[in-house]
């Protein structure tokens, strides 16, 4: 079981200039709570307990003030930090110690996921025990991402953002690898645009026949919180749902206490946190569900 993840949250976010001029761009709301929210409760809904959160310079603080250390959730958030930029596998060598000798997931702190089944996928996903598994979403513009091409379910053909059209299906931002990833990581040259390139990672595993997917089929959404426009479709999304059915998607305190991590007491103790806000109004009635 993979019981170890990364939130990869750094990055300027110049695109979402100047809004995210003073505020990291995974503290910015999609609809009623921080981006970040939605990464970490995709780890957490994995059943993963112990988590990195990997943030920009100088920046730090502004991530504790609302993720201070896990507690409040049952699970343990470190925080590591990244100077530059310098690609996502640098994850790896960043969280080395952090890793340790175990297997680690990876998550995107700006991709979004949702669907009736994720929670299963996820939990299988968690099974890896060798090499690397990734999860395919198609996309109607593959060439804005990492693409897979397969058949019989196993890929056999992998490439970083395509000019030329081959498959639908886009490599999300979110990966399950063994502890072999951290040598692997260090053995990458950077690419073209000067980054450590992640599919340059999945080619590793791939050469050596090890690299599995799993599918977030159309039932399921990936959705992308690149640019503006794209921030606000997700916003859009997460405001129809969660309205639609008066539940909420990525109430991390939520699922910690379905998962068991915490009491009634904790939920008492975030909606102190939270203050008079309607995220509060909700942790009440989740506790009041549960007398
Ligand atoms: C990165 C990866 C790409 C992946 C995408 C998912 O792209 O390089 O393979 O499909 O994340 O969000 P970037 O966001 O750096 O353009």
């Amino acid at each position: 079981m993979i019981k170890k993840g990364i939130i990869l949250a750094g990055g300027k976010g110049t695109r979402m200039s100047p809004l995210t001029k003073a505020v990291n761009k995974h503290l910015l709301p999609i609809y009623d709570k921080p981006l970040i929210y939605y990464p970490l409760s995709i780890l957490m809904l994995s059943g993963i307990k112990d988590i990195l959160i990997i943030v920009n310079k100088n920046e730090l603080d502004q991530y504790k003030k609302i993720i201070p250390n896990g507690n409040n959730l049952g699970v343990k958030i470190r925080y590591a930090v990244q100077n530059q930029p310098r690609g996502l596998p640098e994850a790896f060598i960043i969280g080395e110690k952090f890793i340790g000798k175990s297997s680690v997931a990876l998550i995107l702190g700006d991709n979004f996921f949702y669907g009736q089944s994720l929670s299963k996928t996820l939990l299988r996903c968690t099974k890896t025990k060798t090499g690397a598994k990734v999860l395919l979403h198609r996309v109607s513009n593959p060439e804005k991402y990492g693409v897979a091409k397969v058949l019989r379910n196993k890929i056999i053909n992998i490439k970083e953002k395509p000019k030329k059209f081959f498959s639908f299906f886009a490599i999300t931002g979110l990966y399950f690898f063994d502890n072999k990833v951290i040598n692997y990581a260090k053995k990458l040259k950077p690419s073209k645009r000067g980054e450590l390139e992640i599919v340059d990672l999945l080619n590793v595993y791939k050469k050596k026949n090890k690299l599995a997917m799993d599918l977030i089929g159309r039932g399921g959404a990936w959705l992308d919180t690149g640019s503006i426009k794209d921030f606000y479709k997700t916003s859009s999304f997460v405001s129809a749902i969660e309205n639609r059915q008066g539940l909420k998607i990525a109430c991390l305190e939520e699922i910690a206490l379905n998962n068991k991590w915490i009491s009634k007491n904790e939920i008492i103790k975030a909606v102190k946190f939270y203050g008079n806000c309607e995220y509060s109004n909700y942790l009440k009635k989740i506790i009041s569900k549960n007398n």
